[in-house]
């Protein structure tokens, strides 16, 4: 069983969204098998930068479709996003200076996916805000 699962409790109810999480968990079941496999660092490095990469690709494209649909929760959701973006650069600025990825960084994926996806993007689905974009 992997570590990170989709569930349908993660559905937004939009296709493109919903496979760009499932890359994203797929990227962080990867890394956390890799850890716990005590990969070398170099290859630990790369599936973070990965992580980090496919994330800032997958911020860009939510914040697209948000605009699209003139959602107003946009800006608080953008400032979401961007926060998530620091604390997983704090997490990789920590581990290329020679820490580990244990508890406290998978932990922290964990509450992304459930606080985040959860709570956050789902606002945005289909039938839970107007055109006119109900603040979220
Ligand atoms: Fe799917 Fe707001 O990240």
């Amino acid at each position: 069983m992997p570590y990170f699962e989709w569930t349908t409790q993660l559905d937004v109810g939009v296709d493109a969204m919903n496979d760009q999480h499932q890359r994203l968990i797929d990227i962080m079941n990867l890394l956390h098998q890799r850890v716990a496999d005590k990969a070398p660092r170099d290859e630990i490095a790369g599936l973070v930068k990965s992580l980090a990469d496919y994330t800032v690709r997958h911020f860009r494209a939510e914040e697209s479709y948000m605009e699209s649909l003139s959602y107003a929760g946009l800006a608080r959701h953008r400032r979401i996003h961007e926060e998530l973006l620091a604390t997983l650069a704090d997490h990789r600025r920590a581990f290329e200076q020679g820490a580990t990825l244990g508890d406290e960084f998978f932990a922290f994926l964990k509450l992304w996916l459930s606080a985040h996806i959860k709570g956050i993007d789902k606002k945005y689905a289909p039938g839970a805000c107007s055109a006119s974009g109900r603040a979220a």
